[in-house]
Order: C-alpha cells, then structure tokens, then sequence
C-alpha cells in the first residue's frame, strides 16, 4: 500500500458543547470548549477542564506474529495472519521494518518523552499467541509507563475455529490476553488520569453490548472529561465501511472479508438497536473529547457534531500517535473562551 504523509497540516478548531454537569458555573454552560491542532502524527487538545498536562502515545495496529512451539497446535487458525505482516515500510523513513522494531520503537519514544500513559487500542496482535503475548507484557514493564490495553478483532481471533465472534472473544481473553487488563473489566473499563477519564471499550466484534452502552451512558452522566477509546472506528458518513461501528451501511451484504478472515458473516439486518444507539449517544455526549482508534490502518479525522475522531496510522509501519492534553493559558482563554 501506497504510503502517505500523517495528517499534513496543521489544522485548529474550537468546539463548543451543551451544558454539562461537570460545573455548573455561567462559563462552564456554554459547554467544554476546546481547541486541537494537528501536525503529522502529533496532536495537541487544549481545554480549560485539562488541568495539566497529559502525554499519550497511542498504538493500535501492530499485529505481532512471534510464537513459538505452544503456538503449533493452532496453526492451522493462525497461519495467513502469521505472515500478513512479515515486512513493513516505515510510515516515514520508507525503510524496512516489521512488527516487533517498529513497538519498540514507539516504546523508546514513549520513554524519551515521559509518557503519562501508552494506549494499546487493537490488533496488537495478529492472533492471540502466547509468546507474543508475554513479550509485549515485559516490553511494557520495561518502560514502567503504566499502559490501558483494548482489543481489536484480530488479537483474539483464531481464523476458522468454531463458534460466534462474542464466545471466541470470550475464550481467548480468558485464556491468554487478560493479563492486559490488569484486573480491569476486558470489554469496557474507566482509567483517571490527572482528571481526564479514558474509557476503553472493546467494539471488536463491531458491535457493542447492553452493558457497555449502560457503562457508556453513566460515564457521561458523571461528567467528567472524556477520552473513548475504541479498536473500530465509529461511521462517519463518506468513509469506508471499515469505519463499522454504528455504520447503517454494516450487515452481511456488505461483508467482503468473512471468507477470508474465516468468520461468521455479519448479521442480515446489521447492527443491533444497541450499537445504533452508543453510536449516537457517542456524538452527543457533552464531556467527549476526543475518541481515539485503529483497525483502518490510515490515519484520518473525522468530526461529527464538534467530537473529532483520529484514526491511527498502524503501528507495525511505524505509526503511532503523539497526543498531547493540556491547559489552556490565560492568554489562550482571552482570546477563544
Ligand atoms: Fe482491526
């Protein structure tokens, strides 16, 4: 695939919401404000409800293959994903690379800039192989940068084994990728940092659930500053179906790749009411910030109702994500609040 330059220039919005319940002083009823700039792959989100500042590397897309010989017997599940991305080009050097370079290199960056926290959102892994498995658990203990881990729909999927896509979910974080989670709840989890909440929740089937929804519903009720992160992006109108969750255009007629990745087809009337609904709730929800994702493997933007969400560059070219959340100066209030 034809490589392009990160998002090229460098663009600035400021973007009111509703009232929240965050603070109920006359300023605050105008909403969050915030303004974000972007240049390449670095981003920088400045708000008055940041009260200091945040450092994010975002990851998604690394799709590791290592295995060794407890991985033999699952073969025959694994073997196109174990060398779909042997070799990579470097998202901006066109070198050469793979998969494990280009993680430890985001990770030595991630270090050099002391980074509050790394997000892992999706398809770290091409399929849930042990050996790979405990190599990312002691390349990021390594860093001793605490970590949120979410799934993508290839890091618990074994190509062509029996059984619906939320049963092998189930399975293969049970079985090898839970230590991730580090005690948290896998499907849907709030991480606080210096008064932002990070909310992971897993829509790697591209569907999301009753009780995700409910989670989602109470964390906006609470107020506090969000960032969602999600493996699939949420569908904006003009983009791909690959941008599936809450996408109307998503249903088994439009499901190219279930042979090839050995998977149920999706269903004949698409997305539940409940996945329609957390897309909408998502772009209405008045203390979102910003969500963050993956899976398309292409960096875009896309805003819906004043929320931007970011797509990353997948991380086994190289690409990642450089976020930067911070307050905003005096100066910078004058002027745009
Ligand atoms: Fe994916």
């Amino acid at each position: 695939m034809k490589r392009r330059l990160f998002f090229k220039n460098a663009a600035c919005a400021s973007i009111g919401f509703g009232i929240t319940k965050y603070s109920t002083n006359e300023k605050s009823k105008r909403g969050i404000q915030f303004c974000f700039t972007v240049e390449e792959n670095r981003l920088q989100f400045f708000s008055e409800v940041i009260k200091e500042p945040i450092k994010i590397v975002h990851i998604a897309d690394t799709h590791l293959f290592k295995d060794d010989e407890r991985g033999i017997p699952f073969h025959k599940y694994s073997n196109r994903m174990a060398k779909a991305y042997n070799q990579t080009t470097h998202f901006q050097t066109r070198i050469k690379t793979n998969p494990e370079e280009a993680f430890e290199q985001t990770l030595t960056f991630a270090k050099e800039v002391n980074a509050d926290v790394i997000i892992l959102n999706g398809d770290i892994f091409s399929f849930p192989s042990e050996a790979a498995i405990e190599w990312v658990q002691s390349k990021l203990k390594d860093t001793g940068i605490p970590y949120i881990y979410n799934a993508g729909n290839h890091d618990w999927h074994y190509e062509g084994m029996e059984g619906t896509l939320e049963s092998l979910r189930d399975t293969w974080i049970e079985k090898r990728l839970l230590p991730l989670y580090q005690g948290n709840h896998p499907l849907m989890a709030a991480y606080d940092i210096k008064g932002i909440r990070f909310l992971a929740i897993d829509n790697s089937t591209y569907q999301i659930n009753e009780e995700q929804l409910g989670f989602f519903s109470d964390q906006v009720t609470n107020g506090m500053p969000l960032v969602l992160l999600v493996h699939i992006p949420m569908y904006a109108p003009g983009k791909s179906i690959l941008f599936g969750c809450g996408n109307p255009n998503w249903r088994a007629a439009t499901d190219s790749n279930f042979e090839i990745e050995r998977r149920p087809k999706w269903p004949e009337d698409g997305h539940t009411s409940t996945t329609l609904k957390f897309h909408k709730k998502v772009f209405t929800a008045p203390n979102l910030l910003n969500i963050l994702s993956g899976h398309v493997h292409q960096n875009s933007i896309e805003i819906i109702k004043g929320k931007p969400q970011i797509v990353a560059e997948d991380n086994a070219s190289g690409g990642y994500l450089d976020i930067d959340l911070l307050p905003m100066n005096e100066q910078d209030k004058k002027l745009i609040l």
